[in-house]
């Protein structure tokens, strides 16, 4: 179809969408399907095409298959979940919630990934980097959403793991001191996706109306009549029906 360059046609705003509203943190259900390489390759590069802080691109991507590696990554997840389970130790009923949630897949996903930040690609000087050092970390995460749609696009359900030590993950996958691990992702083909979040299926956490987390010119101002078309629209959207 002939479309001007800087126009999508309705069936690709919609198809940007789906795939927004549709990802989720997956977990469970993973099946045993290997990734094919031309699948995998699609992925890292839609990653690897994510914007980046002077185009520094500070992203390295470890693929981990190797059963063995993964459960010294597991063993990490375990003993950093059991030190977490001890700081709500008083709460019983959220400390029953939470430990009856799955929180990661790494041996059961087809696969593993850490993406990594490495600070000193094409630097020292790296160009809007230097009032804000995070915009390296930031550029990683926006690497890492880029993979998230682009594997729910493929049917691939990925799940972020943070409940591990870095120094652990650091130790096993051999990264250099310079270097910080940033994600590491459970990824695989999954019998289905759920429509809404684990957490807020759980009643572990709402998701806030979007009313409520936008502001009008300044911090916290909810109210405006300059942006009054703007806010009803806000106010009327429910954002988890928009895509089925
Ligand atoms: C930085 C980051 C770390 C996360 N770590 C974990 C984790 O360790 N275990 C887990 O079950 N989910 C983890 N999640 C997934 C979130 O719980 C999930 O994104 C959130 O509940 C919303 O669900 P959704 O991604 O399906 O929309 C993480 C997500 C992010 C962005």
């Amino acid at each position: 179809m002939n479309t001007p360059q800087n126009s999508f046609v309705q069936y690709e705003k919609d198809a940007v969408y789906k795939v927004i509203f549709s990802r989720r943190d997956v977990r469970a259900k993973f099946l045993d399907k290997k990734i094919p390489g031309n699948i995998l390759a699609r992925i890292l590069n839609a990653a690897h095409h994510a914007p980046s802080v002077g185009f520094s691109q500070p992203w390295d991507f470890i693929l981990v298959g190797d059963l063995k590696i993964r459960e010294r990554i597991k063993q990490s997840f375990l003993e950093e979940f059991q030190k977490s389970v001890r700081m709500i130790e008083s709460d019983q009923e959220r400390k029953h919630k939470y430990t009856s949630l799955k929180l990661e897949g790494i041996l059961e996903s087809s696969m593993n990934i850490c993406i990594t930040y490495d600070p000193e690609r094409f630097g020292p000087f790296v160009l809007g980097r230097t009032s804000i050092s995070e915009t390296g970390v930031y550029s990683v995460c926006c690497a890492i959403q880029n993979l998230w749609l682009a594997a729910r696009a493929e049917g691939l359900g990925m799940g972020w793991v943070s409940i591990i030590s870095n120094s652990k993950i650091r130790e096993i996958l051999e990264i250099p001191e310079h270097v910080s691990p940033i994600a590491y992702l459970c990824i695989g083909y999954v019998s289905e996706f759920e429509e809404t979040p684990d957490l807020e299926r759980s009643g572990w956490l709402p998701r806030l109306n979007l009313e409520d987390v936008v502001c009008y010119e300044k911090w916290r101002v909810r109210k405006s009549e300059k942006w009054a078309e703007a806010r009803d629209e806000i106010a009327r959207t429910d954002f988890n029906k928009v895509v089925k």
